[in-house]
């Protein structure tokens, strides 16, 4: 069996993202969704639970997916899971510097391990966590971009502010 593991910090999960989820489950006889605790560069504004419940509110009709938290290097948890290749998405040449050093500190740190980047598609090419919660925060609609449950999230979330 080929396990992935789809990690990122999900802040929130996006239609870019889902449309990576899909393309990878085409690959990968089973996938795992990767949702980091904390970051040693971001501070979500969505708590883990929150960010692991949109991911799967949103992909219920998906087999052979899960969704778990993970703390600390991702190799160890690729390893823990059995995992034979992490999963990236390449929006743009502007990604490739970045993911470019991350595959290659996670094969430093696991030789066996692969990185297989996925295009998604190029409707999504622009958008990113940021990008969403900007636009949510200055009252735009965000309905095309993200699943209806992190659209209501959002929604409430920044009424509040
Ligand atoms: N559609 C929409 N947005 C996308 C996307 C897509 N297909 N692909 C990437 N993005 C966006 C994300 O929303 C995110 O946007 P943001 O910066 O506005 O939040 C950005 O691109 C990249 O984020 P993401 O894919 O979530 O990854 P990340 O950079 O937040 O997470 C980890 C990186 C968690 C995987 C990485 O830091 C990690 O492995 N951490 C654990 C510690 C470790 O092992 N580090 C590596 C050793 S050097």
């Amino acid at each position: 069996m080929k396990i992935g593991v789809y990690p990122g910090t999900f802040d929130p999960i996006t239609n870019g993202h889902l449309d990576v989820i899909k393309r990878a489950l085409k690959i990968f006889d089973k996938l795992i969704v990767a949702v980091a605790i904390s970051s040693y560069k971001k501070s979500p504004i969505f708590t883990i639970d929150e960010r692991i419940a949109f991911i799967k509110e949103t992909t219920v009709e998906l087999k052979n997916l899960i969704v778990e938290p993970f703390d600390g290097l991702l190799v160890k948890f690729v390893k823990q899971r059995g995992a034979v290749a992490i999963v990236r998405g390449l929006r743009a040449v502007s990604d490739y510097e970045f993911e470019l050093q991350l595959a290659h500190a996670n094969r430093r740190l696991y030789r066996d391990i692969e990185t297989v980047f996925l295009m998604p598609s190029e409707e999504f090419s622009f958008l990113s966590s940021s990008i969403v919660k900007e636009i949510a925060y200055f009252g735009g609609s965000v309905k095309s971009l993200v699943p209806p449950t992190v659209e209501k999230a959002l929604k409430q979330k920044f009424q509040k502010q």
